[in-house]
């Protein structure tokens, strides 16, 4: 459904209450059409930012490290100088010492590797919806679409399955850390303050750290096929062996990176084919199409709005001038909707191809663990929807309140399963 306009003098995307209500779209339209390169004031003392909402803009940004660096950290929230080193991951690392750190792990994430996980996949899945269809109403969030992603990783790591519920309220916590529901200290509270060492200036990313710690040193010297031996036994192309910080980060963002994005990437293609019935029944009656629809889903769901950089020089952009230093905000979610790049973008179409959508991002940052995102999705898809005999919304949806992640907290259904 194409969202409400709203007049630009309206725009606010550092305005927390407007992603909560899900008002984000009608604004990434007037600035795509109106204001492609824009300046947002930030009300929590952020410096501002510029919001890029254009495809090709984002693109250009993404993949211009050189102008626009990750090096001043790629959240909105600006982390003390003295800070930056100790809480730096590669997400936040440019330049070789990105692409060496990047490749240490990036061919386990290819999608050959991972083919080796696809049977356990399908009985995580199967497990999964058959737990939940026990019940024919239950939150889709709680029941389906968050602990299948943690347990994935769960297994990736080789940590115990008891600790599964410990890893996804972390995963929560940090990704959630402008939610007052989720964090348990909000990122730009006075009481933030005291953690701004560590990683969303949160106490949870010292817990995350403590149990890598734990599992680096068991695992050291080990031979195991875990990523965490991986992670802990290889050492990087550039010859600079991982330093405890590199590790320390590194596992958190292993932990956090995937959890909540493919929850929210399930929720949100949940709630789209409930809404589009027609494009249900296309799924399961073009079953060798699963992997066109899956990117169609991942489009529509755009988990991550943004991502931040910051100009290195004064870049001029849409006659607007980037100062050297300013924050730059890629929104990816509005990529999604740009009506250049996609036909009809508020049309949930499982058909559409090519889609080269922007969810992931574009640049030498691009996801790592898309092709594992990818696969989770289709796997519970395709293990979910046969057994369907009827889905449906059974309540209101409530969303996180966040302008990083576009999340979905609750969202109640009601179902008829088929009788097996
Ligand atoms: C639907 C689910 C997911 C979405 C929407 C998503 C989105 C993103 C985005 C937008 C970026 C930054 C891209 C850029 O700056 O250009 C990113 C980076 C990253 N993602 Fe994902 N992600 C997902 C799932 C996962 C999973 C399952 C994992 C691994 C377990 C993962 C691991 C990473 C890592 C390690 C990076 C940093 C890459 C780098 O800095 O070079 N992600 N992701």
């Amino acid at each position: 459904m194409q969202p409400t306009p709203v007049p630009l003098d309206q725009v606010d995307l550092a305005d927390l209450d407007v992603f909560e209500g899900n008002r984000a779209w009608g604004m990434f339209d007037t600035l795509r059409r109106e204001a492609p390169v824009h300046w947002n004031e930030e009300h929590d003392g952020g410096s501002g930012f510029w919001s890029i909402t254009r495809y090709d803009d984002i693109q250009a940004v993404d993949k211009d490290p050189e102008s626009f660096t990750s090096m001043k950290f790629t959240n909105l929230e600006e982390p003390p100088e003295e800070f930056q080193d100790t809480r730096r991951s590669i997400l936040e690392t440019d330049g070789p010492r990105h692409q060496a750190l990047r490749k240490l792990l990036m061919r386990d994430f290819s999608a050959a590797q991972l083919r080796r996980y696809e049977d356990f996949l399908r009985g995580l899945a199967k497990a999964t919806v058959d737990n939940a269809l026990q019940q024919e109403e239950f939150d889709f969030v709680d029941s389906i679409a968050a602990d299948y992603p943690m347990a994935v990783l769960v297994r990736l790591l080789d940590t115990p399955p008891e600790k599964t519920p410990q890893l996804i309220s972390w995963g929560n916590e940090i990704v959630g850390f402008s939610d007052p529901e989720y964090a348990r200290v909000l990122v730009n509270s006075e009481e933030a303050k005291a953690y701004r060492h560590l990683p969303f200036s949160s106490p949870v990313s010292q817990e995350i750290y403590d149990y890598g710690r734990q599992l680096r040193a068991e695992r050291l010297g080990g031979t195991a096929d875990d990523l965490v031996s991986k992670l802990v036994n290889r050492i990087p192309e550039d010859g600079i062996p991982l330093s405890d910080q590199d590790f320390d980060n590194y596992f958190l963002l292993l932990v956090v990176a995937g959890n909540e994005t493919t929850r929210q990437a399930m929720s949100h293609s949940m709630k789209a084919l409930i809404d589009n019935p027609e494009q249900l029944t296309w799924f399961l009656e073009h079953p060798e199409k699963a992997q066109v629809a899956v990117e169609e889903l991942i489009r529509w769901a755009s988990p991550v709005y943004h991502f931040r950089r910051t100009a290195t020089r004064d870049v001029e952009l849409h006659g607007r001038q980037i100062k050297e230093g300013d924050k730059v905000v890629m929104w990816f979610a509005s990529g999604n909707r740009d009506e250049s790049k996609f036909a009809d973008p508020y049309t949930l179409d499982l058909s559409r191809f090519p889609n080269d959508h922007i969810t992931f991002g574009k640049g030498p940052h691009t996801c790592m663990g898309a092709n594992l995102a990818r696969l989770e999705i289709k796997i519970l898809f395709e293990t979910l929807l046969p057994r369907l005999e009827s889905i449906e919304q059974a309540g209101e949806i409530t969303r996180v309140r966040s302008n990083f992640v576009n999340g979905i907290k609750k969202f109640p259904v009601r179902v008829r399963a088929k009788q097996v």
